[in-house]
């Protein structure tokens, strides 16, 4: 989506919207993940929506993390969070996306939505006067990709160069947004998963793009045992992503050679992290050993979100 000049907040604005990944440039992934850095050290210092202003966030699936996360994270900033539960709005059916984003804009200062498909995330941003931000779909999941990386940063420093491999259900929205923040950030992101767990061509195409300007790399194979070696981040998530439940016995036999496990972890970096979005399903995707054991920086990364989204408000705020 192309930034669009606004009318908003006093003043003449340009909107942007965090659709996907890559609707940042990769100096503006990293400004945002100096605030990140900078509203995790100081967490009640900046408040862009002192009023307070309300911002609407609305969910289509089930969410712990993105739901708590975001209310904090807008209560830290002054702001009040109203949380939306599709089932009981006009949004599902009854109204439109883009009916939905007329009323709320003239209301609320940002517009976060979890959903399934990205066309209706397209169409609750088209011509709309207030940042709208993905907190998560079938296709992406950008947020939590914010968090990962900032994690990343913290633990490791430089992102450029940091290899990143993804062992498991490459077609997910987990996987297809690694893709594209880890090209973004000029990393080198190998993922393995079955063929016809594939990510998107299309995806794929645009993440060797951006790569092939950042410096980064992109690999989509089939051998885990390959792809893992010598990785600094091994990561995983869900075979059974919201909206697949009824493919759960197929899935589980065809992703369970993606396991993560000690095995697989000792072919990486020996000083690896294993980093997961959670919900996890301990025995599937990842072994206990692995998910609860010295190398996993899941709990950091959980709690990452916060600043993460702090700072991506922050930043989308500002130039609103
Ligand atoms: N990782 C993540 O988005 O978790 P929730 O589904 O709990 O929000
Ligand atoms: N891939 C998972 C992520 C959950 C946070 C899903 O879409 O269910």
């Amino acid at each position: 989506l192309h930034p669009q000049w606004n009318w908003n907040r006093g003043g003449l604005v340009m909107t942007r919207h965090f659709l996907r990944d890559d609707d940042i440039s990769p100096a503006e992934q990293a400004e945002i993940l100096a605030l990140a850095a900078e509203v995790k050290a100081d967490r009640f210092g900046r408040r862009p929506l002192e009023g307070p202003e309300t911002v609407a966030v609305i969910f289509d699936k089930s969410s712990t993390r993105t739901r708590v996360s975001f209310a904090v994270g807008i209560a830290d900033m002054g702001g009040t969070p109203l949380i939306i539960s599709t089932a009981s709005s006009q949004l599902g059916g009854k109204e439109t996306p883009a009916d939905t984003a007329r009323v709320l804009e003239r209301m609320v200062a940002a517009i976060v939505w979890r959903t399934y498909g990205q066309d209706g995330l397209e169409e609750m941003a088209k011509d709309t006067t207030v940042p709208v931000i993905n907190a998560l779909s079938d296709d992406f999941h950008p947020c939590q990709l914010l968090a990962d990386l900032f994690t990343i940063q913290e633990k490791r420093g430089d992102l450029a160069g940091t290899v990143v491999c993804f062992s498991g259900d490459g077609g997910s929205n987990m996987a297809q947004s690694y893709l594209l923040a880890c090209a973004t950030a000029g990393m080198h992101i190998r993922i393995a998963c079955p063929e016809e767990f594939s990510p998107r061509p299309d995806v794929v195409a645009d993440a060797d793009a951006i790569a092939a300007s950042t410096g980064g790399s992109v690999t989509v194979g089939t051998n885990p045992d390959e792809l893992v070696s010598g990785a600094h981040v091994v990561v995983t998530d869900t075979w059974v992503s919201m909206g697949k439940e009824a493919e759960k016995v197929e899935r589980v036999k065809t992703f369970t050679p993606y396991q993560v496990n000690q095995a697989l972890m000792a072919k990486a970096d020996p000083e690896a992290m294993f980093l997961h979005c959670l919900p996890a399903d301990r025995g599937f995707e990842v072994d206990q050993a692995v998910i609860d054991g010295p190398q996993s920086a899941i709990w950091d990364e959980s709690e990452n979100r916060l600043h993460a989204q702090k700072a991506l408000m922050l930043w989308l705020l500002q130039r609103a």
